[in-house]
């Protein structure tokens, strides 16, 4: 994002900071190539709603023509909110998860949307609450890639899914309730080589033309999300172009081996939404430690931001892009750790995925400047949270050179909304 182009100091003295701030125009492009990659019949993109279940993420996602990939009972209820179709024809949301939790169970029954099972007791459960319908499946494929062991969702390690050699007892049990099964998916995540998505998704591919031949009532696959977003500098962008050559390509494989039409729909997550947004903190101080015999000392940005606000970075060591914006974002770069508020020594933006400190080459800022994390927008509010009773970031959207407040900063108020004293 060019930063150049946004009041992003004057937004700062209306709403506070830190706050997240979306561009709708990368928004809307993103959903746009998003569209374009899945255009025709066969074809069909969701939205993992979890990178970013904002109002106006939502409302764009639908103009777009995307279908929705939810993971709880709310995501479910924020989609038909935001005017997502319910029901299963054509199943326009899917709710994916290896847990009924909390209302998840009554909303899959009460709005008809396609259970994507992960688990065989979801089958017992459904049947239990009184579902009638088809239902997807989802795969271990044995296989996968996390840009980090924790997000590796295939393989022996991954809780998500049926193993992939074990489909038939859940295709029994599914048989036994009297569910359809309509679909089947798997979500392998993002490797950290971008080719590597490509490879992945090929395997897919040929695993469910293995695997369609014993499922009659199947209509699609869903070879899940990842689509890689650069948030290196310079990183090469991935070409979209290509993908969709694989799923034309997986179309006509799958096609064949199933011996009737089948389709295949993709549910990305950050690829649309992780660049249309950033973080922006103020700098309150800038401080050092010195070397002993612990190790070499360090220089500090202290920022209002933590990891209560962007966890990415302390939980996974996901690399953020820095910039300052300010009177000191001129000066010579010097190597920086980024901290924030939190009484946690991992509330460091600037770490590896080994938790090792990685000072970053920044200009030297003046508190009060504004210091922004780039590509924020998955999994950024989505996973904020209260910690240490902290509100949650104001949210601020832009669209045709004017900016509006989409989510106000979280009051305590807010947070202390749900105590109670009820006797049980
Ligand atoms: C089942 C499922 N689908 C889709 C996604 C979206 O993945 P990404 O944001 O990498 O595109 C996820 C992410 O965790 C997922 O678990």
């Amino acid at each position: 994002m060019d930063l150049s182009q946004y009041p992003l100091q004057a937004i700062a003295e209306k709403v506070g900071t830190p706050f997240y701030f979306y561009d709708g125009a990368i928004l809307n492009q993103k959903f746009a190539e998003l569209a374009a990659l899945t255009e025709g019949d066969r074809l069909q993109c969701r939205f993992a709603v979890k990178a970013n279940p904002a109002r106006k993420v939502l409302e764009a996602a639908r103009a777009h023509g995307m279908w929705i990939d939810a993971v709880s009972g709310n995501e479910v209820l924020r989609a038909k909110r935001a005017g997502f179709a319910m029901g299963n024809e054509p199943p326009v949301v899917m709710y994916t998860a290896d847990v009924f939790r909390d209302n998840a169970l009554q909303a899959v029954v009460e709005n008809n949307v396609l259970p994507n099972v992960a688990s065989p007791g979801m089958i017992r459960e459904l049947a239990e609450a009184g579902y009638r319908g088809p239902i997807a499946i989802r795969i271990n494929p044995g296989f996968g890639h996390g840009h980090v062991q924790a997000c590796d969702t295939g393989g022996p390690s991954s809780k998500h899914g049926i193993w992939y050699e074990d489909h038939a007892t859940v295709k029994s049990l599914a048989e036994e309730a009297g569910f359809p099964v309509v679909a089947l998916h798997a979500h392998v995540g993002t490797g950290p080589q971008i080719r590597e998505f490509d490879e992945n998704m090929k395997k897919l591919v040929a695993l469910f033309a293995h695997l369609l031949p014993y499922y009659p009532d199947a209509r699609a696959v869903n070879l899940g999300g990842g689509i890689p977003h650069p948030y290196r500098p310079g990183a090469e962008p991935y070409p979209l172009g290509e993908y969709r050559g694989i799923l034309q390509e997986g179309v006509r494989q799958l096609t064949a081996a199933a011996e009737r039409p089948i389709g295949i729909e993709i549910e990305p997550g950050r690829y649309p939404v992780a660049g249309m947004a950033v973080l922006v903190a103020r700098v309150k101080d800038v401080k050092a430690t010195r070397a002993n015999e612990k190790g070499p000392g360090n220089q500090f940005i202290m920022v209002d931001a933590g990891f209560n606000d962007l966890i990415r970075p302390a939980m996974y060591g996901s690399y953020h892009h820095i910039s300052i914006a300010g009177a000191g974002q001129d000066r010579t770069p010097e190597p920086f750790v980024v901290a924030g508020p939190l009484c946690e020594s991992g509330d460091v933006f600037t770490r590896d995925d080994q938790e090792l400190l990685q000072p970053r080459d920044l200009p030297r800022p003046e508190p009060g400047d504004l210091l922004v994390l780039h590509d924020a927008g998955a999994y950024g509010t989505a996973m904020s949270s209260n910690y240490v009773s902290m509100g949650r970031a104001a949210q601020v959207y832009w669209e045709d050179g004017k900016a509006s407040l989409i989510a106000r900063r979280e009051t305590l108020d807010d947070i202390v909304r749900m105590e109670c004293d009820e006797a049980l």
